[in-house]
């Protein structure tokens, strides 16, 4: 098999897992990449900070500018706004496909990032970027490019929904769940980020300018997070039927014979007989209704390191084949949300 460089840019909960796999399913990974996919190196910040799995400490380098420019495909699971981006944006430049599940990145300069990699002809792949394993980047990218999708619903954050269920099941306290939902991987590295809806709201976005074909602004997203709810609201809620959930809730919104999109995160309270209220721990679940298909209903783990680290492999997957078929300026475009409108506009 030809060699594939990759770069791997972060070792936290889901990079750690990326690596490990990458290391340990190379044979299989080479069948069905058509590549040997060659873990080129690993930047972090610190080298000796504690890792979820052992890796090879000859892997680790801070170096990751130099990293980035020898590689083919670039895997960055930093997180953050900088350096994420110029690090995406300097392995475009030197010719690599890039795999990221920056959320916050995507939602706020997607348009930046797929217009660098639009130029020199290569693809940002993001399956990871929303709803963990969940495969709901590329149905609604491509499966659904036919159809007219109407509305999407969905749970998209798995450290909210994993507080509210256990607070639900067990009456606990917010904060004791908050810090096992951080122990077990599941929340960000600044959790406020998924307590105040603002890693939902990025999601939305993503899935929503896909859904919509057209690039939602993540400051048009309205958005209110779970730091409000108590246990006796949940405890009301149970007594009238309900279940408190934060859902993402996309719309095209038709009035005459003009359109609108409508993006809101807030918690909701969720009929125990709907099919949202049976979403258990940190699993997602994302309900697209599309015009011809209907109802579809997207379920799985919403966070967690390797669950996670399963959707990136996949996008590694597909930039390796596509490496494989003639390269960089060759083959399928990753970039799925086209015209640049604002919501309100379209
Ligand atoms: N903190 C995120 C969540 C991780 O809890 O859903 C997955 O994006």
């Amino acid at each position: 098999y030809r060699r594939l460089r990759v770069a791997l840019l972060g070792a936290g909960a889901v990079g750690s897992q990326v690596a490990s796999l990458l290391l340990r399913h190379g044979d299989e990974l080479a069948d069905r990449a058509g590549a040997r996919l060659e873990l080129a190196g690993i930047a972090v910040r610190d080298v000796d900070a504690p890792r979820d799995v052992d890796l090879p400490r000859d892997l680790f380098t801070t170096d990751a500018e130099t990293l980035i420019t020898g590689a083919d495909i670039v895997i960055e699971l930093m997180g953050g706004i900088e350096p994420a981006r110029s690090h995406i944006l300097l392995g475009l430049g030197s010719g690599s496909d890039v795999v990221t599940a920056n959320k916050a990145l995507l939602a706020t300069h997607g348009p930046e990032v797929f217009e660098a990699a639009d130029r020199v002809g290569a693809s940002v792949y993001y399956e990871a970027a929303a709803a963990g394993a969940i495969p709901i980047i590329r149905p609604l990218r491509d499966s659904l490019a036919g159809d007219r999708v109407v509305r999407i619903m969905g749970i998209v954050n798995g450290t909210t929904n994993y507080i509210l269920d256990r607070m639900d099941i067990e009456g606990a306290d917010f904060a004791e769940v908050l810090a096992d939902a951080q122990a077990l991987g599941y929340a960000e590295s600044d959790p406020t980020a998924d307590v105040e809806g603002h890693d939902a709201a990025q999601k939305a976005a993503i899935l929503a300018s896909l859904a919509f074909h057209t690039a939602v602004p993540l400051d048009a997203v309205h958005c209110e997070g779970i730091s409000a709810i108590t246990s006796s609201m949940i405890e009301e809620a149970r007594a009238a039927g309900f279940v408190i959930k934060l859902l993402a809730v996309c719309e095209r919104l038709t009035g005459g014979d003009t359109e609108k999109i409508s993006v809101r995160v807030y918690p909701a309270l969720v009929p125990r007989s709907h099919p949202l209220a049976s979403v258990h721990g940190a699993n997602n679940a994302v309900f697209v209704e599309a015009e011809a298909a209907g109802s579809l209903m997207f379920y799985g783990a919403g966070a967690g390191g390797v669950q996670t680290a399963s959707a990136v492999l996949g996008d590694v997957v597909s930039a390796a084949r596509r490496h494989i078929a003639g390269g960089v300026g060759v083959g399928e475009s990753t970039r799925g949300n086209l015209p640049v409108a604002r919501i309100g506009d379209v």
